[in-house]
Formats: C-alpha cells, sequence, structure tokens
C-alpha cells in the first residue's frame, strides 16, 4: 500500500515556541520529511509542554481526526517541564519499545547523548504514536531513519495489509 494512503497529525511541544519566542523547524522537518514519502498532513500543532493538553490532543488525533501516525517532537529530555512521554504512555493502549530502542540504538552512533532521550512509543486504536526529539537535526537523523519501516508496520495496524508475510 502506498504510503499517500497514510494521513499523519504532527504535534510539537515547546513552551517558547508556544509563546512565539522560537520559531518551530523541527515541526517543519517532519512535514517536509513525511510529504516528501507521500503522506498527507492531517493537523499540525505548537503546544505548552503540559501533559493534560499534550493528552488531549493525541487522544484527538486517535480518536476524533482518526489518523494513521503521530509524530511528536520535543519535550523528550530532563528538563522538569518534558513531558511527552509520559502523556504518550498516558494515552497508549499498547506499547511499542522496538522503535525508541531502534532509534536510540542508531543515534548513539552519532551522539552518545542519545542516551538522554526518553522517547516512547505507542499504539492507541488503530494510530501509532511515536516520540521524536525536539532539535531539528535530531528530528531530520531520526525520521530518515525510521520513515521507510513505517509503511508496513501501518499496514498491519490499519489492516489494510493482510498479514506479515515475510519469512
Ligand atoms: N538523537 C540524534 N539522532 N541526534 C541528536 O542530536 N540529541 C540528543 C538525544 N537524541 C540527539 C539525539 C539529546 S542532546 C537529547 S537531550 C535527547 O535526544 C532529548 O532531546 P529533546 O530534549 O530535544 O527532546
Amino acid at each position: 500500500m502506498p504510503n499517500e494512503s497514510y494521513r499523519l497529525g504532527i504535534i510539537t511541544a515547546s513552551d517558547k515556541g508556544f509563546r512565539g519566542e522560537r520559531e518551530d523547524r523541527s515541526g517543519q522537518v517532519i512535514r517536509e520529511i513525511a510529504e516528501a514519502k507521500g503522506y498527507t498532513v492531517a493537523s499540525y500543532r505548537l503546544l505548552p509542554d503540559e501533559q493534560t493538553i499534550l493528552e488531549q490532543e493525541m487522544k484527538r488525533l486517535c480518536d476524533e481526526q482518526q489518523v494513521d501516525l503521530v509524530l511528536t517532537t520535543g519535550g523528550t529530555g530532563f528538563s522538569p517541564r518534558d513531558c511527552m512521554p509520559e502523556a504518550t504512555l498516558a494515552v497508549a493502549e499498547r506499547p511499542v519499545p522496538g522503535i525508541p530502542e531502534a532509534l536510540r540504538q542508531y543515534s548513539m552512533a552519532i551522539t552518545k547523548r542519545a542516551m538522554l532521550s526518553r522517547a516512547s512509543a505507542g499504539i492507541r486504536g488503530k494510530t501509532l504514536i511515536i516520540n521524536l526529539p525536539g532539535s531539528p537535526k535530531a528530528v531530520q537523523e531520526h525520521l530518515e531513519y525510521l520513515i521507510d519501516e513505517l509503511g508496513h508496520g501501518l499496514g498491519i495496524l490499519t489492516g489494510r495489509d493482510a498479514e506479515c508475510g515475510r519469512r
């Protein structure tokens, strides 16, 4: 199934961005890479680092908009306000540990600070939610590594691909 059928929701968590003090380049990087791979951006929101607000937006994207994929940026570090993994795990019905494991393993070859990422991933209904770090550079590195493998997972999740037949 070609990627053009997959609908994407983007969430940027940034207090500074939300207050208009910083341009959201990371959300833009997600949009550019995903659109180049045929995804349709159904929603994009720049929100403050508030767990309740982030949870509400994830639920809206999964339950009302029923996007296939939610990609988040920001809020995965050690700052006291960083709460994206907590929001994600609170709304997820099924954890997806393999994706953040793979992203951290890959990123460790780029910077050992990758061990400081608390990013998580999970499934709510038929939507996959994945946390990416906050910097545009890290978002680009993560997404370019990840995106070609997502189509298969989303195909299985949404029921568009029958089963994983690869041996
Ligand atoms: N992963 C990659 N591939 N490239 C990076 O530059 N930066 C790291 C890490 N993962 C980085 C990366 C750093 S410095 C931090 S603090 C964590 O992601 C969390 O990022 P966040 O606080 O911007 O969300």
